[in-house]
């Protein structure tokens, strides 16, 4: 009986830990709305970035890659229980790319400070492979070619 017992709490243990492990889909509309705003504001800070590539507009590559690196995800925008709702409901994995994200758009921002061309495309580039990288692991509702 107690065997029993203790299979029955494993599988329901496994159950919940699923279940908080939802990603985007388990969080409440506010939360999600805000997420896709972040993520509208990126892309458009990205298509900025690409234009100041190619024109060596470095100090407005700088700006732009530290106000994605200051404004991703984790922002002044959230209440603390957003937060705490993102934390809970967000696998560790994704949390590590949004964390590799941020980090490369520190290179890109202190890369394009000192004029390094070669480091300004690869790290805008290796940005852009996360963007990719992130969406086809844990946005495959929002983009459909993805989940295939
Ligand atoms: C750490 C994960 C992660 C990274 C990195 C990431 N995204 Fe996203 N993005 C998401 C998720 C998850 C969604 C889907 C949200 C949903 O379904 O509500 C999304 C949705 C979007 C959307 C759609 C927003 C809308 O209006 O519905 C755009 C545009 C977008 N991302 C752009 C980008 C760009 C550009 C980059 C890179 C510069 C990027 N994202 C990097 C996770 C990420």
């Amino acid at each position: 009986m107690i065997r029993f017992l203790g299979i029955i709490i494993a599988l329901t243990t496994g159950i919940l830990a699923t279940e908080n492990q939802k990603g985007v889909e388990g969080l409440s509309g506010d939360t999600r709305s805000l997420l896709a705003e972040e993520m509208r504001h990126i892309e458009k800070g990205m298509h900025s970035i690409f234009s100041n590539i190619v024109k060596g507009e470095y100090e407005e590559i700088s700006k732009m890659a530290t106000d994605i690196h200051d404004s991703f995800i984790f922002t002044k925008s959230l209440t603390q229980a957003q937060r705490e709702e993102l934390k809970t409901n967000l696998p560790q994995g994704f949390i590590e790319l949004d964390r590799s994200f941020h980090a490369t758009a520190g290179k890109l921002s202190e890369a394009a400070e000192f004029e390094e061309k070669k480091a300004v495309e690869e790290n805008f580039s290796k940005m852009m492979g996360l963007c990719v990288q992130c969406h086809s692991t844990y946005a495959t509702q929002r983009f459909k070619t993805f989940s295939e």
